[in-house]
C-alpha cells in the first residue's frame, strides 16, 4: 500500500476557514471513498499566526510545510492587521511560504463554465468556452527585489523603493513550465512584458525566445506588453492559450482573467517548486481569492475555488487526473443543477451557503462515483 500522503492544510484568515472547512469534506470523501489516504495536519498562517505567536508564519509551522507532500491554504489578510508594519503584515506569511519552498512557478486557470456564462460581466460569446492558463513567476520580480524600503530624506520628505530584477534562470525555469503545459494544451505560449520600458522586460523577452528557439521551437510563441495584454484580456481573452508573465503583471492580470469566469470565487493556482531526487516536488495550492473581510462570517462565500485548488492538488502533486477530473465534473453538475453561492448568482436568482455548496459537492462526487 502506498504511503499515506502528508496534506498540511493552512485556513488562513477570513474566508479562508469557512472555505476550507467545505474542502475538509471533500478530502476526508476521498480518504474514506478512493485509493489515495492523509494525514492531515492543520496550522496557523496569517493573521490568526501573528495573534497566537506573534508573526504571520512560525517556524514549526514553515517546517511542517516544507516536510509536508502538499500543503492547501485558505487566505490571509484582514483589516485587524492593517496598521501593523511592514514585516509582520499577515501577507508576508505566504511570501515566505512561496520564497522557501522555492515555488517559482504558479499556475492559475482561467475557465468558464458553461453554467456560469451569464455571470461574467463580459457577453456572453466573448467568454463562452474560455480556456486560459497564466503562469505567473511566483519567486522573484518586485515582489522580492533589494533594496527595498521608505528612507527618510534630510529636506523632511520620503523616499520608497523596490526593485524589479530578473536573471536568466529565473525566467528560463518559469518559462519552461509554461511551454510545458502548452503542449499539453493548445500549444500556444504569450509571454508578456513591459520590454518598452523595463529592461527587466527586455531580457525576459530575449530570453523567453532564445529558450523557444533552442527547446520549444513546435510550441507558437508570441510576445505581449502587460498593458495590451490586460485589454486584450476583456477585448478577446479566447486568443490566449498560457501566458507567462513575471511575479507582478501575473498578480494583476490574473485578477483580471479570473473575473472573466464569472468571479473570483470560482478560481484555484497551484504553486509549484522543481522536483528533488524521488520526484516529489514542493508545491502549495490556494484559491486566487482573498480573505475578503467584508464577507466572513456570512456563509456566503464560496468554496468552489479551494475545491478546485484541492482538485489542482490531486493532478499537479498525487498524479491523480483522473480524481481531479471528477472534482471537476461535480462542480460542473452542480452549477448545470441551478445551485449558485451568492457571488455567481445574478440578481433575483436562489442562493446558497458555503456549507450548503460543500455538502453539494459530496452529494455530487457521491453520485459520480458510483
Ligand atoms: C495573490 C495575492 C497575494 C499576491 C497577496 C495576498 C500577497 O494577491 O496571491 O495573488 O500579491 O501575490
Ligand atoms: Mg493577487
Amino acid at each position: 500500500m502506498p504511503a499515506n500522503k502528508k496534506l498540511l492544510i493552512l485556513p488562513g484568515d477570513g474566508i479562508g476557514p469557512e472555505v476550507m472547512a467545505e474542502v475538509r469534506r471533500v478530502v476526508d470523501w476521498f480518504d474514506k471513498r478512493q485509493a489515495i489516504r492523509f494525514d492531515v495536519d492543520e496550522d496557523l498562517v496569517g493573521g490568526c499566526a501573528i495573534d497566537a505567536h506573534g508573526v504571520p508564519l512560525a517556524d514549526a509551522t514553515m517546517d511542517k510545510a516544507m516536510n509536508a507532500d502538499a500543503v492547501l491554504l485558505g487566505a490571509v489578510g484582514g483589516p485587524k492587521w492593517d496598521d501593523l508594519p511592514f514585516e509582520n503584515k499577515p501577507e508576508r506569511g505566504l511570501l515566505r511560504l512561496r520564497k522557501d519552498m522555492a515555488l517559482y512557478a504558479n499556475l492559475r486557470p482561467a475557465i468558464c463554465f458553461d453554467a456560469l456564462v451569464g455571470a461574467s460581466s463580459l457577453k456572453p460569446e466573448v467568454v463562452s468556452g474560455l480556456d486560459i492558463m497564466i503562469v505567473r513567476e511566483l519567486t522573484g520580480g518586485v515582489y522580492f527585489g533589494t533594496p527595498r524600503g521608505i528612507e527618510d530624506l534630510p529636506n523632511g520628505t520620503r523616499r520608497g523603493v523596490n526593485t524589479q530584477v530578473y536573471t536568466t534562470p529565473e525566467i528560463h525555469r518559469a518559462a519552461r513550465v509554461g511551454f510545458e503545459l502548452a503542449r499539453k494544451r493548445g500549444n500556444k505560449v504569450c509571454s508578456v512584458e513591459k520590454a518598452n520600458v523595463m529592461e527587466t522586460g527586455v531580457l525576459w523577452r530575449q530570453e523567453v525566445q532564445k529558450l523557444h528557439d533552442a527547446e520549444y521551437a513546435d510550441v507558437e510563441l508570441s510576445h505581449m506588453y502587460a498593458d495590451n495584454c490586460a485589454m486584450q484580456l476583456v477585448r478577446n481573452p479566447k486568443q490566449f492559450d498560457v501566458i507567462v508573465t513575471d511575479n507582478l503583471f501575473g498578480d494583476m492580470l490574473s485578477d483580471e482573467a479570473a473575473m472573466l469566469t464569472g468571479s473570483l470565487g470560482m478560481l484555484p493556482s497551484a504553486s509549484l517548486g522543481d522536483a528533488d531526487a524521488t520526484g516529489r516536488r514542493k508545491a502549495l495550492y490556494e484559491p486566487v481569492h482573498g480573505s475578503a473581510p467584508d464577507i466572513t462570517g456570512k456563509g456566503v462565500a464560496n468554496p468552489l475555488a479551494c475545491v478546485l485548488s484541492f482538485a489542482m492538488m490531486l493532478r499537479y502533486s498525487f498524479d491523480l487526473g483522473d480524481d481531479a477530473s471528477l472534482i471537476e465534473r461535480s462542480v460542473e453538475a452542480i452549477l448545470a443543477s441551478g445551485k449558485r453561492t451568492a457571488d455567481i448568482a445574478v440578481p433575483g436568482e436562489k442562493t446558497i451557503s458555503t456549507a450548503e455548496m460543500g455538502q453539494a459537492i459530496v452529494a455530487e462526487l457521491e453520485k459520480l462515483a458510483d
